[in-house]
This record gives structure tokens, sequence and C-alpha cells, in this order.
């Protein structure tokens, strides 16, 4: 019915048919008219990369290291939200991928499978990312269970101290799990696969917040959760509070700015990411990659920066880390592998970017990923204006 998987694409039309709507479309969805979400991928294509010819390219590596550690590329898979939801277990699955690949997988706050469930089903450390609360005290217990549970980095998000509206979760009536309601039975009724699956097993609400949060016993509506909880005050000292409690490897996520950038180098973090949570928070704000090269220029030599936002393809890899990028993240193209196949379909989701980026690489005349840099694209685009 589908045909080959040969791009990310494909991943995605076959995870609309096997996931029910409510979850396809909370992960293909950005905040208000969506026009930062969809910009994300349109700018990557207004990048042009240096064709170069007649040199050897015969050893190539796309092997580097995020805050220390080796990767087989420079990609992490970010952190998602209700990803058991989009395949049972999904969280587990999506880190296995990961842990076999030998990139980074970074754990939500908002996963279905709970941080200790993800540790037990993997063997190597993974990353945990952290939403502050306005419960600090559940706030402190999260970190001491990312500790416990062996998590090698803290990736704290700062980009969502309330929540971006999308449209469709509040038309879909998004709910882990779906409430019962006619229009989702009738939804689920043509997954049956994905039904039984979750038959199976018993993640299937907030693994790190029901029967953790004082007072959560039953949690079903993701908003409700994070109008009341999510704190707004959030600020630079919190950050130094929460690095306090914390004395891993810290990654600052959600960057889109350059005096914001300023900021947090001086905190003292292993790396910031460059991101506007892949357009879903606020509508309007520029596209992450326009962002990265002057954000690079003015902190690139006092912290490692990572990138994510419209990553679809080796390609978009390439020129985030042309403009300077230390390494990448990326979102939903690992979110419709998983949807789409599992466990398998995020492994080819890599497998899919890695090879993209290998043959980009070697056409652009390069050899080695960590000597790709502004002299492999044709210009480099202009300096943001900040402070205006
Ligand atoms: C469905 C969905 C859920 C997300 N949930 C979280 C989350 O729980 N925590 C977080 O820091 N970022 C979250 N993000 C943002 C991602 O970590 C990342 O910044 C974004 O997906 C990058 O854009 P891309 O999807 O275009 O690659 C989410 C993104 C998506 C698509």
């Amino acid at each position: 019915m589908f045909g080959p998987v040969t791009e990310i694409r494909d991943l995605q039309r076959r995870a609309k048919f096997r996931v029910p709507k409510m979850f396809y479309d909370y992960a293909d969805s950005g905040a208000w008219t969506q026009s930062t979400y969809l910009d994300n991928s349109d700018a990557f294509g207004r990048i042009k990369i240096r064709q170069r010819v007649a040199r050897n390219i015969d050893e190539r590596s796309v092997k580097t290291q995020m805050i220390g550690r080796d990767v087989a590329m420079p990609v992490a898979l970010a952190p998602v939200g209700l990803t058991g939801m989009q395949h049972p277990d999904g969280e587990i699955a999506a880190a296995r991928a990961a842990e076999k690949f030998g990139v980074p997988f970074t754990l939500s706050t908002m996963s279905i499978c709970s941080i200790e469930a993800v540790a037990e089903a993997t063997t190597k450390p993974f990353w945990f990312q952290l939403y502050v609360m306005r419960d600090r005290g559940f706030v402190e217990d999260l970190i001491a269970r990312a500790k416990a549970a062996g998590c090698e980095a803290l990736v704290l998000t700062l980009d969502l101290q309330v929540l971006g509206q999308r449209h469709k979760d509040i038309k879909n009536g998004l709910s882990a799990p779906p409430k019962p309601t006619l229009k989702a039975m009738a939804d689920l009724a043509l997954r049956p696969q994905w039904c039984l699956g979750m038959l199976g097993t018993k993640n299937r609400t907030f693994g790190n917040i029901v029967g953790h949060a004082p007072g959560v016993t039953n949690m079903t509506s993701l908003s409700e959760w994070t109008h009341s909880q999510f704190d707004p005050t959030l600020d630079w000292d919190s950050i130094e509070w929460i690095k306090s409690k914390w004395d891993g490897k810290l990654i600052l996520k959600g960057i889109n700015d350059v005096e914001d950038a300023e900021i947090a180098a001086k905190i003292g973090a292993d790396a910031m990411v460059v991101s506007n949570h892949g357009g879903r928070q606020l509508d309007g704000a520029a596209a992450s990659i326009d962002m990265l090269a002057p954000i690079v220029d003015a902190v690139g030599d006092a912290i490692e920066i990572h990138f994510d936002s419209g990553i679809r393809s080796g390609q978009d890899v390439f020129k985030a880390i042309a403009l300077g990028a230390k390494s990448t993240f990326v979102g939903r193209a690992y979110i419709y592998g998983l949807g789409a196949m599992g466990e398998a379909g995020v492994a080819k989701a890599l497998e899919i970017i890695h090879k993209e980026l290998d043959i980009t690489m070697g056409l652009a005349g390069e050899t080695d990923i960590r000597k790709v840099g502004r002299h492999n694209l044709l210009e480099t685009p202009r300096p943001w204006p900040h402070n205006v």
C-alpha cells in the first residue's frame, strides 16, 4: 500500500495511518497559525550547500561528540511528551533504537513510560528533560529520580513557562489515555494494532507524574496539568537553583535569541539548544535555523551549541552543523518513525538521516563532519539584527 521507505516523509505517511488522530495531530502541529512551525522547515530550503567535485571522499566519518560523549552522528532524540501514545511503550522503543544506533535519547518529563521504566529496559544512560513545576519539592524529587536512574545529562527546557495553543489538540480533546468519547472510539476502531499494543502495556498515562506528584493519582488532561503546574516564574535565578540540585551535565534548551544566549552562556551549562520547540510555542517567532548563525557568532566560543526545530533530513543536519552547531536534536523525524513501525521505525529514521548526512557531506567535498563549517555553504545567511 505504501511502497518502500526512502525518506522521513514516508514514515510520516505511515504514522498518520497507524496512530490515532489525536496523537498524530499532537505531533504534526504548531502553535496558532503554525507560521513558525512551517517556517522552521522552509528556512532550511533557503540555505544552499556548496557543491564540490574532484576531491577524495572515500573515507568519510560523521562521528562526533556531544557534551563529551561519543555519538555515531551529530543527532540526538529530542524530548517528546506522550511518546508512549504514538506507539505502546514508545519511550522504551525509541531509547532502545537510539542506544543501538549510538545516539543519545532524551526522556521528557511528560513521558508515558517513567524514568525508572526506561532505565530498566535499557543498558546505556539516557538524558532526562526537566520542566520546572511550581512545586519545587516535586522538581527536586524528579531530579533525584533522574540521578538514581543514572541519567547522564539534564536537559532543562526554558521555553514552556506557559503552554502555546495548538488548535488541533483542543478540537481533538487530547488526553492520555484517550477519553471514551464517541469520536475517540470511532478513531481507535480504525487502529486495531495500536489498541492491541496498548492493551498489552500498563504504561498509559504520565509515568513520571501520576502517583509521584502529591495528590495526583489520575491525570488525563495534559493542558490542565501544565496550566496549573508549570512555573511561569522560572527565571535565571531558578536555573542556578536547579544547577545546585543537579551536579551532572546540564543542557539549556529553548534559546532562540542572541541576548538570551549571552545570558545562558554565563550560567555555566555544558551546552545550549537553539530551539523554538519545533514551532509549538511562540507562533510568529523566527525559524530557529535563522537564529543559529548569530547565536554561534555571539557565544559559540563560550559554550557548546546544539540545534533543533525543523530537521527532516540529513541535509538539514548538515546545514545546522555548517552554520556552527556541534550537534542537533530531532523530534518529529523520529516520532513519525515510531508511530509508523515502533522501534524499527525509529531505527529507520536514524538510518535515513545518517545516510543522507554522509552522502551530503561527501558531495559537499568533506570527509569529516567535525570539519564542516560555513565554508560549505554558498553564502552565510545575513546576521539577524537583535535587540530590535
Ligand atoms: C509532539 C511533541 C512533543 C514535545 N514535547 C516536548 C517535551 O515534553 N519537552 C521538551 O522539552 N520539548 C518537547 N518538544 C519539543 C522537542 O523537544 C523539539 O524541540 C522539537 O520537536 C524540535 O522540532 P522538530 O520536531 O521539528 O524536530 C515536543 C515536540 C513535539 C513534536
